[in-house]
C-alpha cells in the first residue's frame, strides 16, 4: 500500500512536472530586457505592453515600466528620448530610474521598480524638449492610460 502511495504521488510529480516545463514553452520567459536609444526590436507601438510582457503572458521579458512616445501630431512615433523617474513632481525628489526611448519610439524594462508613494514621470525628446507628468503613478504601464483615458505621450 505504501509502495503504491509512493508510486501514484511519483507519477503525479512527474506529470506536473512536464506540465509545467510545456507552459514555460508558451508563453514568454521573464528575460532581463532594457530599451536603448536607437534598438529597432519592439513593436506594437501605443498598446499596453503589459498585456503580453507579464508573468503568464506571451510577450517575452515581463516589464515593470513601458510605453511608447509620440511626436507632435501624434501619428509618428519619437525615437531616442530619454524618460526619467523621480519621487517628487517636476524633476524633484529622489531620482530614481532613466529608461532610455528605443528607434521605434517605445521604451521598457524589466528592471525591478519600487514604485514605493508614487513615481513622477519626465520625458525629454531628442531634441531636448522636456514635458513632466503632474501626478503620480504607481504602475508602470504608461499605455494604460496614454492614448486611452488621456493623451498620448509626446514630445517635439
Ligand atoms: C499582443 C501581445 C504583445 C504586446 C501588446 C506587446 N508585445 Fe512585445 N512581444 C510579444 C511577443 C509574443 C514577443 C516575442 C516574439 C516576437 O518577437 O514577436 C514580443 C517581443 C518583444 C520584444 C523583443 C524581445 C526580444 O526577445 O528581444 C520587444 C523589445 C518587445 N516585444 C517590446 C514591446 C513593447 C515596448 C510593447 C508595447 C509598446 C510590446 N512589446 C507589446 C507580444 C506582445
Ligand atoms: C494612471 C494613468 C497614467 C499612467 C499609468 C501614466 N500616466 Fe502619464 N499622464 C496621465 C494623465 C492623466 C496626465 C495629464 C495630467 C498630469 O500631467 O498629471 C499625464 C501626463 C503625462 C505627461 C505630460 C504630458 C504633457 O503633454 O504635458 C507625461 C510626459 C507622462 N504623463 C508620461 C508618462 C509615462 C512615461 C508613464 C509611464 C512611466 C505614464 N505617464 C503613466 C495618466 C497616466
Amino acid at each position: 500500500m505504501k509502495k503504491k502511495t509512493i508510486i501514484v504521488a511519483g507519477f503525479i510529480l512527474v506529470m506536473l512536472m512536464a506540465f509545467s516545463s510545456c507552459e514555460k514553452d508558451e508563453t514568454g520567459n521573464n528575460e532581463t530586457k532594457m530599451s536603448r536609444h536607437n534598438d529597432d526590436g519592439s513593436h506594437n507601438n501605443g498598446q499596453n505592453c503589459m498585456d503580453c510582457h507579464k508573468s503568464g503572458g506571451e510577450g517575452e521579458g515581463w516589464f515593470t515600466v513601458a510605453g511608447s512616445v509620440y511626436d507632435s501630431l501624434k501619428t509618428n512615433p519619437s525615437p531616442n528620448g530619454t524618460i526619467k523617474l523621480y519621487t517628487g513632481p517636476n524633476a524633484t525628489g529622489t531620482f530614481v530610474k532613466t529608461i532610455e526611448v528605443d528607434g521605434r519610439g517605445n521604451f521598457y524594462t524589466t528592471e525591478n521598480m519600487d514604485f514605493g508613494n508614487g513615481l513622477y514621470p519626465v520625458i525629454t525628446g531628442s531634441s531636448g524638449n522636456v514635458k513632466n507628468m503632474t501626478s503620480s503613478i504607481s504602475t508602470g504601464q504608461c499605455n494604460s492610460c496614454h492614448g486611452v483615458t488621456t493623451d498620448k505621450i509626446w514630445v517635439k
